[in-house]
């Protein structure tokens, strides 16, 4: 099979496309036919030593996917060859075949095309977390999305909306901001003067930080009383540093949202909402927007188009039968 390889921690222009051996399923786990893999923030952290796990070189890139399982291993009850699934791990999805423990697959609903399975997972399971278990996000509530037009911000955008919040998007570019705007923004802002222009808009109950550095601090301090201000993420590498005066003069709440995290601590939470994701993307209340979709041998642009803010939405790579 053909793979994305990372044989040295660093820049994206020294991944390779190689040819590995076809993988096999030991004991409890599956091997899946991968028809779409989705761009995560965290797989260029991975290759460039940056993230908080370190993967040891040489390895495959790809955290998320969906396709189709090949074979199951020893042990493996409830999912078959030829059942269309979707699913994460650490690293391994660039590729046409990953192999990944049974208990990382979720079988997909009827009628969910494997494209938008691979685009949807992580970020709105991300999103519908930090909304609901972190932020505690109430009907009326108005929210401010940092990053709205990522992955991650993107389905922020449309679940507030969804969940009847009044959702304020801020982006870099106008093209970004025409996009949560349609996606069920109210409002749309640039960074720049960013806590007089929020302040303007009517000031936050719940923001969901996906950039942090700069922007955190005026989005704080646009927050309103009782306000719940999650940090998610730290997309321009920055981790801001928040003076608690404005916490407490505002009675604000600060939490952090880290999906693996709270995923081990309280795993029926995830389990729970994730089946509600799931029952909403059939039910078509929910469509992740897809940037673009490269093959394989074009993966490091795909990455690039992430790291470099050009991308909006998911960017998609797909392996195809080689
Ligand atoms: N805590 C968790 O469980 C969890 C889960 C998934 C992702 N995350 C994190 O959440 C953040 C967003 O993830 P995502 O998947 O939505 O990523 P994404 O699709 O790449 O979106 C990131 C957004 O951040 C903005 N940004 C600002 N400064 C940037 C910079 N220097 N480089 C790149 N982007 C920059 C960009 O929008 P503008 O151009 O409009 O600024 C971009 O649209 C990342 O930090 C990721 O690691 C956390």
């Amino acid at each position: 099979m053909k793979a994305l390889r990372c044989s040295v921690h660093g820049a994206l222009d020294g991944l390779t496309v190689d040819e590995l051996p076809d993988p096999t399923a030991g004991p409890g786990e599956v091997v899946v036919d991968v028809h779409a893999a989705a761009v995560n923030f965290s797989d260029i952290l991975i290759v460039g030593g940056t993230y908080q796990v370190a993967a040891p070189v040489p390895f495959t890139p790809g955290s998320e996917f969906a396709g189709r399982v090949v074979e199951t291993g020893p042990d493996v009850e409830g999912i078959a060859p030829g059942d269309a699934v979707s699913g994460s791990t650490f690293v391994g999805a660039f590729a046409q075949r990953v192999v990944v423990p049974a208990t990382s697959v979720t079988a997909l609903p009827p009628g969910i095309d494997l494209r938008s399975a691979a685009a949807f997972g992580v970020a709105y399971a991300t999103a519908y977390h930090s909304l609901t278990l972190a932020a505690e996000l109430r009907e009326g509530e108005t929210l401010v999305v940092l990053g709205a037009a990522g992955g991650v911000g993107l389905a922020a955008v449309e679940l507030g909306r969804l969940f009847g919040a009044r959702v304020i998007a801020v982006a870099s570019s106008e093209a970004k901001r025409e996009l949560c705007l349609a996606k069920g923004a109210e409002v749309a802002l640039p960074y720049d003067d960013l806590k007089r222009r929020l302040a303007d808009a009517g000031g936050a109950d719940v923001v969901i930080d996906l950039v942090g550095g700069e922007h955190a601090e005026p989005s704080l301090r646009a927050m309103r009383w009782g306000g719940r201000f999650v940090t998610v993420g730290f997309a321009t590498g920055e981790i801001p540093r928040i003076p608690l005066n404005l916490v407490m003069l505002k009675g604000v709440t600060v939490r952090g949202f880290e999906i693996g995290g709270w995923g081990r601590r309280d795993p029926e939470a995830l389990r729970r909402g994730g089946a509600e994701l799931a029952r909403l993307l059939q039910a078509g209340e929910l469509k992740p927007h897809i940037h673009a979709v490269y093959p394989l041998e074009q993966a490091t642009a795909a990455l690039a188009a992430v790291a470099d803010r050009t991308s909006t939405g998911k960017v998609l790579i797909e392996p195809g039968d080689g």
